[in-house]
Parts: C-alpha cells; sequence; structure tokens
C-alpha cells in the first residue's frame, strides 16, 4: 500500500498526519506547561503552528537558571521569499525578543545548488543575499544575531568536515532516503547542516540552542543530537521546535512555490499593494458558502478558510479581534469579502514595512552577516 503522506527534508506529499509523525519522529507535544511561558510570543508558537518540540522544556529551564542559551536556524535561498518562508524567522526574532539571546542564521546556498538542478553556482549566490535582506529586514537585533553563507563563511567548512568523518554514508543513506542517482553534494550536505546547528556551540562554547524549524527538517535534528554527544565534540544537544506546514493561499497543504500555480498561490514579500489585493480576493480558499443568503443563513467555516487560518498565523496578535472575527464569519455576520478585506489590509501594512526595512538592511550588511 502506498503510505498516505510522506515528509523528508526534500518532499512533502500527501495529506499530513501531524500526530502521526510526531509519534514516528518521536517527538514531544507542546504543553500547556510549555505555552504559559510564550503567552507574549508570536502567533505563530501561540496559537499550534509550533506543534511539537525536542528538549524546548530543558532549553527554558536553562534560561530560567541563568545559563547561556540561543536560537539557530536556517534558510535555503532557493529563489525569492514568499511568507510561508517567515515562520522559523519569525519565531527566532519572538524568541529573541522574549529571552533576549542569540540568534544564528545560516543560509544554505550550497544546498540549493546541490539539490536544484537548475540552480547556477551564481544564482545561488545571488538568491542568498537576497534572502539575507529579507531576513535582516524582520528586526533582529545586531550584536546578538549572526548571519553566514556557507559559499562565503567558509571558516564552516572545518566544522563540517569533523562531524562528516563521523557521519557513515549508510546512516545519511537511510536518514535523507538519499538514491543512487543523486550528486554526492546530497551526501555531504547534512554534515554542513549538523555543523550549522553546532555553530553557536563552536563559536560560543557549550550551551543549549533551540532549531524552530519546519517537521520536516527533523532528520537533521536527529543527527545532530547523535553527534553532540560523541566525545570529540561533548556539545549539548540542540533543542527543537517543529512547525506544521503554512497551507497555500488556494488551501494546499504547503505554502510552497514548487506548486505550478506559484504565482496566484503565494504572498511575495516584493509583492504590492494591487498584486495581494487581487490575489487574495481571487485565490484565497473560503470557507465561506457559495451564496450570500446562505452564507448569512448557515455562516462559514474558519477552520478551513484560508484568509481566516492567515490572520491567525501571522496577523491579528489580538486574542480578542481574533476571536471577534472567527465568531462573526462562523455565525455568517462577516461576509468571505469582508475577511479577505480584514486580511488584504492586515498584509499590505506588514509588507509596506516590511519593504522599507528590506532597503534600510542594505547599509545594515555589515552589522550581520559573517565574514571570513
Ligand atoms: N535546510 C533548510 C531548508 O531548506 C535550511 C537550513 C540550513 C536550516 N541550515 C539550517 C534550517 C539549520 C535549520 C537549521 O529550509
Amino acid at each position: 500500500m502506498a503510505k498516505e503522506f510522506e515528509v523528508t527534508p526534500w518532499e512533502v506529499s500527501g495529506e499530513v498526519n501531524y500526530s502521526k509523525l510526531m509519534k514516528e519522529f518521536g517527538t514531544q507535544p507542546i504543553t500547556d506547561k510549555i505555552l504559559k511561558k510564550l503567552q507574549n510570543a508570536h502567533p505563530l508558537l501561540r496559537r499550534g503552528i509550533y506543534f511539537s518540540h525536542r528538549d524546548f522544556d530543558k532549553w527554558l529551564a536553562a534560561y530560567e537558571k541563568g545559563d547561556m542559551v540561543s536560537v539557530i536556524t536556517g534558510r535555503g535561498p532557493s529563489e525569492k521569499m514568499h511568507l510561508g518562508h517567515l515562520v522559523p524567522f519569525l519565531v527566532a526574532k519572538s524568541l529573541q525578543d522574549m529571552f533576549d539571546c542569540d540568534v544564528f542564521i545560516p543560509i544554505s546556498d550550497d544546498e540549493k545548488f546541490y539539490i536544484k538542478e537548475n540552480m547556477s553556482y551564481e544564482d545561488a549566490l545571488v538568491y542568498a543575499e537576497d534572502n539575507i535582506l529579507d531576513i535582516i529586514a524582520l528586526g533582529f537585533k545586531p550584536g546578538k544575531t549572526f548571519i553566514f553563507q556557507d559559499f562565503v563563511y567558509t571558516k564552516i567548512y572545518k566544522y563540517a568536515a569533523q562531524i562528516a568523518k563521523k557521519i557513515t554514508y549508510s546512516t545519511a543513506k537511510a536518514a535523507f532516503g538519499l538514491k543512487p542517482e543523486n550528486n554526492i553534494g546530497w551526501s555531504f550536505y547534512p554534515a554542513m547542516q549538523a555543523a550549522h546547528i553546532l555553530f553557536p556551540q563552536f563559536y560560543k562554547g557549550r550551551h543549549i540552542s533551540v532549531v524552530p524549524v519546519g517537521i520536516d527538517q527533523d532528520p537533521f535534528i536527529r543527527l545532530t543530537r547523535d553527534i553532540a554527544g560523541f566525545k570529540e565534540f561533548d556539545f549539548e544537544k540542540p533543542a527543537a521546535l517543529h512547525a506544521k506546514f503554512v497551507p497555500s493561499l488556494q488551501g494546499g497543504a504547503k505554502m510552497s512555490s514548487s506548486e505550478q500555480s506559484a504565482e496566484q498561490s503565494v504572498i511575495w514579500l516584493s509583492d504590492s499593494e494591487k498584486e495581494v489585493a487581487d490575489k487574495i480576493k481571487k485565490h484565497a480558499f473560503s470557507g465561506g458558502k457559495a451564496t450570500v443568503e446562505e452564507h448569512r443563513k448557515k455562516g462559514g467555516d474558519p477552520e478551513i478558510d484560508v484568509s481566516f487560518q492567515y490572520l491567525k498565523m501571522f496577523f491579528e496578535p489580538d486574542d480578542k479581534k481574533l476571536k471577534k472575527i472567527h465568531d462573526d464569519y462562523k455565525s455568517g455576520k462577516l461576509l468571505t469579502g469582508e475577511l479577505k478585506q480584514i486580511l488584504i489590509e492586515k498584509v499590505n501594512a506588514f509588507l509596506k514595512n516590511h519593504q522599507k526595512a528590506r532597503e534600510k538592511a542594505k547599509s545594515q550588511l555589515g552589522k550581520f552577516v559573517l565574514l571570513n
């Protein structure tokens, strides 16, 4: 029988069953006890998009004891960035704001160069530089935020080599589903990402880091946790926070631009106000009824409505306001067009700010980017 869904770092297909995945991977659910400590966090952390973890309770305990803690999460610069790509970085920023900790952001231009058949070396560099501006624009703290690009910050290589020596080919093959036809860059890359995840400890000494990532990246976390314990390194095992996939505008499981109709199904960070409005009006999957009359009578379904879900995940941090939108939509008082209009205004306000901050970031690179 074919699997109902598949989740690997390089492919996500089918209808993902998250509780099954948690069991399969051996991760823990985010408990109310943890949530209590995240009351001021970004909605992505508070409202269940981050649903699973490894040792995040330990990370919080270390912080409470006054020990050093840090956050590390990266970006594979495969293209320009869309809203879904921001998820781990919004969370990293939120953790930095709450816990005043260092944040490390590796940019795996090498990964995308190896994996994407049509990605030239030059393009990988261009996207890396482009994406770094979007990341800085989110407002990370200078002096506490370290961005590094694999093809530029080549000091990372010596760490990757020490790690690569400890990973057998058969381990990598099993953990990442390597295929005979894959180029050998694919087999080396996991050592690189493990080096990213341990970099905070190579750089600042032994302490616990947390890695906010999509659950598809967990194989890297498992591998790195094993390596951390080897006597050669004697590092703390990194903690992790796992996110569900963000639905595309059209309601697909993942906001992925590899989908056929990418231009319509994602909100690019470079979109104009008009593009955002048009896309949301035309393509955002609606939980509303077919006619206004029926909608007024029976109400809509916020759980499947992508506009509502985006407000919940990203754009309406106020719980009371969100609940009112939810209840009004469910009762039929709020129409789909009106709900979409709320989202359009929120997205455009966010992007206006973002695009300005991105311009400013061009002169701030030196404050954030590690050079050799
Ligand atoms: N592989 C990740 C992706 O494709 C990006 C990434 C690189 C990363 N290094 C990392 C994520 C370290 C978390 C931690 O999205």
